[in-house]
């Protein structure tokens, strides 16, 4: 019977899948062993570590706010659900102090567990899986002679099927190790590997795989959006190598702002990189793409001539927006062209008012510019409480146009709404 054997072909097959499947996500646990003893490490590979741990940005994603350094429990945001990091402080018995060597490198590289579990991609090892024997070994050396904390990992709250942790197995057969082309030099053997800056700055598709063939071209993270970078940055002046050097090292740079949101964390680790590491990486994505292209240029000239004073600025308009300014943000931000502190940027060079989407700007209109904690540096208030819906729409649309001289963003009513209600206390 045709159907009966259809139905046996099915049978067959699904069988021969599952068990295809159960052999691909099945990993054998790899056995406890007692941490390393203090005085066995040598304290140049655990310093070596050290700085590759700021480059990675682990302690931003391993130290819960307020919580104490790598104890893991930061909820990261996925399409998903909440997803919990782990405890990667020596604890034996909450964190990794019994994992071997071999077990740390096969984290790290393949994202499998000590006992066999799979990790999920959030956890970018598909990026730290370009890192040397050698650098796993000095990261380990660094994390084994930190302080074990006992901090037991949360319980994670992704819809299903995202919850079933072996399909895993299905994406690194389809992605693993895809988003790490090896560059031959040493600045993008940095980025694409240990700073995994294509984590934030390269699309996903719908699965939360980078989009390779769209790398560096921009992606929302955590409400922001992280911006293209090389030649497709929106930038008004073309970020050069020695501004991305000043930027990564301290969050700053004169011709275009400080960092903010998610890159806010990862500069204050880079603060504490190897300054070589850094012009390494600056000189990689300096280089993205190749030059600006003749439009950017002729604009980037044309903003250098407005802020010497060679060429007028955009023309203003009135209405509410240029009230409101006037109001509450000139005080600071002056005309938007000049400023009276050296630590402020003109407004007219922030890639914020520059972007296809309002977001960043209306994020950091909401929640202010505030320096990490033991951090100095320039401040703004947040208005979420002292700006109505429609003064946030008429001030950034002023911003955009008059300040910046782009045409109107589009959408910035429906942002503005969904933002509020992002922030609204759940
Ligand atoms: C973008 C956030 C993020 C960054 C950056 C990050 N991690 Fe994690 N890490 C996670 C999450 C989330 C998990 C848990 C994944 C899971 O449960 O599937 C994790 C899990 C781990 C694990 C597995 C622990 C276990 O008990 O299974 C190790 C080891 C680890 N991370 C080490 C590191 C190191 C070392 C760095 C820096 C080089 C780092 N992580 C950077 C988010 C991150
Ligand atoms: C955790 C996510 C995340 C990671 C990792 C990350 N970035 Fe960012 N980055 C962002 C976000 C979000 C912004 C936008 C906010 C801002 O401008 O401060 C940003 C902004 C930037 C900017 C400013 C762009 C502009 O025109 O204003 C540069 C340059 C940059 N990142 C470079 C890097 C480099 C290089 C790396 C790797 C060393 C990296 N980023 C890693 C999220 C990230
Ligand atoms: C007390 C001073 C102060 C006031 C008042 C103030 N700002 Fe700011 N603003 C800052 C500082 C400091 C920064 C961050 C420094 C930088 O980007 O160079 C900033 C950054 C910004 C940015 C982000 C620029 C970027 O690089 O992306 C925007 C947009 C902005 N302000 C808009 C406003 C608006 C709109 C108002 C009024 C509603 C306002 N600010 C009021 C001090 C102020």
């Amino acid at each position: 019977m045709r159907l009966g054997r259809l139905f046996l072909a099915v049978l067959i097959l699904g069988g021969a899948s599952a068990a295809a499947f159960t052999a691909l996500s099945w990993h054998r646990s790899d056995a406890p062993v007692s941490p390393p003893a203090a005085g066995s490490i040598p304290p140049a590979l655990a310093t070596e570590g050290a700085r590759l741990v700021a480059l990675g940005n682990c302690a931003d994603c391993h130290t819960a706010p307020g919580g104490r350094p790598y104890a893991g429990g930061v909820a990261i945001q996925t399409p998903y659900g909440h997803l919990f990091s782990t405890n990667i402080t020596p604890d034996t018995a909450t964190g990794i102090g019994a994992w071997s060597l071999a077990a740390f490198t096969r984290a790290m590289r393949t994202g499998i567990s000590r006992d066999g579990h799979h990790l999920y991609p959030a956890f970018p090892y598909p990026h730290y899986a370009a890192l040397s024997e050698h650098e796993i070994a000095a990261i380990y050396a660094y994390l084994m002679t930190r302080k074990p904390i006992s901090a037991a990992a949360r319980d994670d709250d992704l819809a299903f099927p995202f919850n079933i942790r072996a399909l895993v197995a299905v994406w690194n057969l389809l992605y693993w190790p895809a988003t790490v082309p090896p560059p031959e030099d040493a600045g993008g053997h940095i980025a694409e590997g240990i700073a995994h800056c294509g984590a934030c700055h390269t699309p996903r598709n719908q699965i939360g795989a980078e989009r390779t063939e769209s790398a560096y071209a921009g992606a929302d993270v955590d409400g922001w959006h992280a911006p293209a970078l090389g030649a497709a940055s929106p930038a008004p002046i073309p970020w050069t190598e020695a501004e991305l050097a000043l930027y990564l090292s301290g969050g700053v740079a004169p011709h275009h702002g400080v960092a903010a949101g998610p890159m806010q964390a990862v500069t204050a680790n880079l603060a504490f990189a190897d300054p070589a590491d850094l012009h390494a990486i600056a000189a990689y994505i300096a280089g993205i793409g190749g030059p600006a292209d003749p439009v950017r240029q002729a604009r980037a000239t044309q903003t250098e001539a407005i802020l010497s004073g060679t060429a007028p600025p955009p023309p203003r308009s009135g209405g509410p927006g240029a009230e409101i300014y006037a109001g509450a943000c000139a005080i600071c931000h002056q005309d938007g062209w000049h400023t009276l502190s050296q630590n402020l940027t003109p407004l007219a060079l922030a890639t914020s008012l520059s972007e296809a989407s309002p977001r960043n700007a209306l994020r950091v209109i909401l929640e202010g510019r505030h320096p990490r904690e033991s951090e100095a540096g320039p401040q703004m208030p947040g208005f979420a409480n002292n700006l109505t819906a429609q003064q946030m729409v008429d001030v950034l649309a002023y911003l955009r146009t008059s300040i910046a001289g782009r045409p109107a963003w589009t959408d910035l009513a429906e942002t503005v709404a969904s933002m509020r209600r992002e922030q609204e206390p759940q």
